[in-house]
C-alpha cells in the first residue's frame, strides 16, 4: 500500500512473510492453475532414440558435476571460453554474498563472442539473420559482425568510453543493439540496456543511477505496423529533473545529467530534433572509425552489464553481471539446455535485448558458442497472425526460444494460422518467464514442435543471469507444467521458513543454497540491499522469491512469486512502483495494486484506488474517464507493461489493525472469488463497501 503521507513502500521483511503465507497455502499458481491439479498431470515425454543419439548433454554431465562444484565449472569454463590469461582459482567465497568467480583469470567477453569464431575458421558463418517487421532484412557472418563491432569500439573510444564507463543501450530490436552491447563488452565499459518500451521518465531513473557517459538509441524502430519513436523519450528524459540517487549526480536541475554524448541509429526514418552538443549519427561515426581493433583482456570480475528489475519496493535495481563467470554459464547453459549444434542448429529467442533473456540467450550464449540465429524486430502478429512461423520457415530454424504468454495467445487464435507453414525444422523448443501450464506445453509440442519435439521449461532471473533449473532435453524425461531439475553444478533447494529442505510432496520457498558461476554480483550502488534482499531470509544462502513444490519425485514445480512482485506476460513488475505512480496523479490518494491470475499473460495489473477526499462530490459520473486516465498515466510514467488491466475507484481498502493492506482479500475481489477470511481486518465491514463500489 502507498499513500500521499506514506509513498515509501510498507513491506518490510514481516510483510512479506505474511504474504508468503497467502501465497502457498492457496496453492495457485499465477496462470490461476491448482497446483494440487497441476502434481496429477500424468503425462511423460522420454527423449526419442533419434533425439538422444546425437544430444550434446548426457546423464555423464550430471556425474561429473557431483562432486567437486566450483572445479566443475573451472573445467567448462576452460573448455568453453579463450582465456587470454587462464585462471588457477575458480570461486572465492571469502566475502559471502559477495562472489568472485576465476578472479585471476582475463579475457574479453567479445572476443570469445566473435574474432575467436573468425579465426578458427567459421567467419563465413552466418551469426545473425535479422527480420525486420516491415519485412526488410539483413544478415551478418561472423566476419562482418566482427568488422561492425570493431568499428563501433572505436566509435566509443573516439567519444571517450573507456572500461567501467556506463553507456545506456535504448534501442528496438535492430543488428545495432547486439552491435553496441558488443562493442561496449570489448572496450571493458558497463551496458544498462533499458528496454524500448520504457517512459522517458524510467529512462532517466536508470541514466541517473548508473551515471551513463553515453546514451545509444534510435530515432524509432518498427512496432505494430508502424514507427515507434524512441530519440524524443532519450530528448525528453535528458530535460527532465535528475532522480538524485546516490550514484547520480546529485543534482535535481531539470536538463543536468552525466551524458556527454546520444548516438543515434537510423532506423524508423521519423523526424527527430537534433542537438548538436550531444547528438551523433552512428552511421556517420560508423563510416569514419577506423576498422582496426584489437580486443584487450580484462579481469574476470570486470563488470559486464547492469540490468534493471523491479524488486519489492518502488526503485528498480539495477543487477549487476561481471564477465568470466556470466559468460561461462551463459555459454554452458544455452550448449547444454538447447542441444546446440553450432554447425546446422538455427536458432531463435524471441525474447528483446531489453530483458535478461535477450542479453543471455540472444546476445552473450549463442555468440559464445558461435551459434547462427535469427532476430526479429517487431511484434508476433504484424502484418498477419502467422508471422512467427512464417519466419520458423523462412530460417528453417530448428530451436525456438519463447513465452507462455505468447503461446497461450497463439492457442487463443487457434491452430491453423500454424498449420499452414512448414514447422518441421524445428526440432527443439524453449520456454522461459513464467510457469507453462501442463495444456499449453501440450499444444506447444503437438502444434509447434510436430507432436516430436523436447520442450525444455527453464526457471532462471535476471539475477541468476542464466538458467538454473531445466530438463536436459537428451536424459530427462519431461513432465509438463515442471521445470524439473537443477542444471549440473547448482545446489537448489526447496526451503520450509526454518530453513529446512522439505520432503518430497510439499511446498515452501525456492534457495540456491551455493554460489554459481553467473549469479549477479550485487545491486548497482547499493550492496546494503543486495545482501538484505537476497541473503537476509536464509544468511549464506540465496532467496530467489518463488514458491515452490516438490513431486513425489522430487521434481520441481514453481508456484509464482512469494512477494510483492507481479509476473505480467514474463516480465516482472512491482506492485510499490504502480503504486507510488498512481499516488503521483493528482486525483489520487491511496493506491493498492494486485496482480490477478489472466488466462493469457498469466498475471494482470489490478489496481484500487481511493480518490482524494476533496473533490469526491463530482466522482459518480466519471469513474470511468478517471480510471481510464489513470491508466494512461501509469503507461506513461512507468512503460506500457506496467498499464493496469483495471483500476477500481473504492471508498476504502481492506486493512489490518496494524495498517497493512491485505492484498490476499483485494485478489479476491479481482479475481472474482469468493472473499476469504476477512477477521485479520481492521474494520470487517470494509469489503462490502469494497465490493459495493466495485459493482456500481
Ligand atoms: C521470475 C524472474 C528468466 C528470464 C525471464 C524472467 C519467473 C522465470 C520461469 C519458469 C516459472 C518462471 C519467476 C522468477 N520465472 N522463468 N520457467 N517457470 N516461473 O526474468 O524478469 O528476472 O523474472 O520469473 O517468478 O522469479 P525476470
Amino acid at each position: 500500500m502507498t499513500s500521499k503521507t506514506s509513498t515509501s513502500t510498507s513491506t518490510t521483511p514481516a510483510d512479506t512473510q505474511t504474504d508468503t503465507h497467502d501465497t502457498r497455502d492457496t496453492h495457485t499458481t499465477p496462470a490461476g492453475t491448482n497446483i494440487d491439479n497441476l502434481l496429477h498431470e500424468t503425462r511423460r515425454f522420454a527423449p526419442s532414440d533419434e533425439f538422444r543419439a546425437t544430444a550434446v548433454a548426457t546423464e555423464e554431465l550430471y556425474e561429473r558435476a557431483s562432486g567437486d562444484r566450483p572445479a566443475f565449472w573451472g573445467e567448462q569454463s576452460k573448455t568453453l571460453l579463450h582465456w587470454h590469461t587462464p585462471f588457477t582459482r575458480t570461486l572465492d567465497w571469502s566475502n559471502p554474498p559477495f562472489a568472485k568467480w576465476f578472479d585471476d583469470g582475463t579475457l574479453n567477453v567479445a572476443y570469445n563472442c566473435l574474432d575467436r569464431h573468425v579465426k578458427a575458421g567459421n567467419g563465413d558463418r552466418i551469426a545473425l539473420n535479422w527480420e525486420g517487421e516491415p519485412g526488410d532484412s539483413r544478415s551478418f557472418t561472423y566476419s562482418e559482425l566482427t568488422a561492425e563491432v570493431k568499428k563501433a569500439a572505436n566509435v566509443l573510444i573516439s567519444l571517450g568510453i573507456g572500461q567501467g564507463d556506463r553507456v545506456a543501450i535504448y534501442l528496438p530490436m535492430i543488428p545495432e543493439a547486439l552491435i553496441s552491447m558488443l562493442a561496449v563488452a570489448r572496450i571493458g565499459a558497463v551496458h544498462s540496456v533499458v528496454f524500448g518500451g520504457f517512459s522517458a521518465e524510467s529512462l532517466r531513473a536508470r541514466i541517473d543511477d548508473a551515471s551513463a557517459k553515453l546514451v545509444i538509441t534510435a530515432d524509432g524502430g518498427w512496432r505494430k505496423g508502424k514507427v515507434s519513436p524512441l530519440k524524443p523519450a532519450v530528448d525528453a528524459a535528458l530535460a527532465l529533473p535528475g532522480t538524485n540517487t546516490a550514484t547520480g549526480t546529485g543534482d535535481t536541475t531539470p536538463g543536468t545529467h552525466t551524458v556527454t554524448n546520444v548516438l543515434v541509429v537510423k532506423r524508423g526514418n521519423n523526424p527527430v530534433d537534433w542537438n548538436p552538443d550531444l547528438d551523433l549519427w552512428w552511421h556517420d561515426e560508423l563510416a569514419n572509425a577506423n576498422p582496426e581493433h584489437e580486443a584487450q583482456p580484462f579481469p574476470a570480475e570486470n563488470p559486464l552489464f547492469i540490468l534493471y528489475t523491479s524488486g519489492t519496493t518502488g526503485k528498480p535495481k539495477g543487477i549487476l553481471h561481471t564477465s568470466g563467470g556470466y559468460l561461462t554459464q551463459a555459454a554452458f547453459t544455452h550448449k547444454n539446455v538447447f542441444d546446440l549444434h553450432p554447425e546446422t542448429d538455427v536458432y531463435w529467442s524471441t525474447a528483446d535485448v531489453g530483458w535478461i533473456t535477450g542479453h543471455t540467450y540472444v546476445v552473450y550464449g549463442p555468440l559464445a558458442n558461435g551459434a547462427t540465429q535469427v532476430i526479429y524486430e517487431g511484434t508476433p502478429d504484424v502484418p498477419h497472425p502467422g508471422r512467427w512461423w512464417e519466419i520458423i520457415e523462412k530460417y528453417k530454424v530448428s530451436i525456438l526460444y519463447a513465452a507462455p504468454t505468447a503461446i497461450r495467445t497463439f492457442m487463443k487464435l487457434g491452430r491453423q494460422i500454424p498449420d499452414a507453414f512448414d514447422l518441421t525444422s524445428l526440432r527443439l523448443l524453449g520456454s522461459v518467464g513464467e510457469p507453462i501450464n501442463p495444456e499449453a506445453w501440450v499444444w506447444y509440442r503437438d502444434v509447434i514442435g510436430g507432436g516430436t519435439t523436447p520442450i525444455v521449461d527453464t526457471w532462471w532471473q535476471t539475477e541468476t543471469g542464466a538458467i538454473m533449473i531445466s530438463a536436459l532435453p537428451g536424459v530427462t524425461t519431461l513432465k509438463p507444467g515442471s521445470a524439473q531439475v537443477p542444471l549440473p553444478g547448482l545446489d537448489i533447494q526447496v526451503l520450509d521458513d526454518q530453513g529446512n529442505p522439505v520432503p518430497k510432496n510439499s511446498g515452501g520457498l525456492l534457495v540456491v543454497a551455493e554460489p554459481w558461476p553467473s549469479m549477479l554480483r550485487g545491486i548497482w550502488g547499493d550492496p546494503d540491499r543486495f545482501v538484505e534482499t537476497y541473503y537476509s531470509q536464509f544468511p549464506g544462502r540465496y532467496f530467489a522469491g518463488d514458491g515452490a513444490r516438490l513431486d513425489r519425485d522430487g521434481d520441481i514445480w514453481l508456484l509464482g512469486r512469494v512477494d510483492d512482485v507481479m509476473n505480467v506476460s514474463g516480465h516482472r513488475l512491482s506492485t510499490a512502483e504502480i503504486e507510488s505512480s498512481l499516488v503521483s496523479h493528482p486525483r489520487v490518494a491511496e493506491a493498492a495494486v494486485v496482480g490477478a491470475s489472466d488466462e493469457t499473460t498469466g498475471q494482470a495489473v489490478v489496481a484500487f484506488v481511493i480518490v482524494r477526499a476533496s473533490q469526491e462530490g463530482d466522482l459518480v459520473q466519471e469513474i470511468d474517464v478517471l480510471s481510464a486516465e489513470l491508466r494512461v498515466h501509469v503507461a506513461t510514467q512507468i512503460g506500457a507493461i506496467a498499464r493496469p488491466r483495471q483500476v477500481f475507484i473504492v471508498a476504502e481498502l481492506p486493512k489490518t489493525r496494524s495498517g497493512k493492506i491485505m492484498r490476499r482479500l483485494l485478489r479476491d475481489l479481482a479475481e472474482g472469488r469468493e472473499i476469504g477470511d476477512t477477521t485479520t481486518l481492521a474494520d470487517t465491514q470494509v469489503m462490502n463497501i469494497i465490493s459495493g463500489s466495485i459493482a456500481r
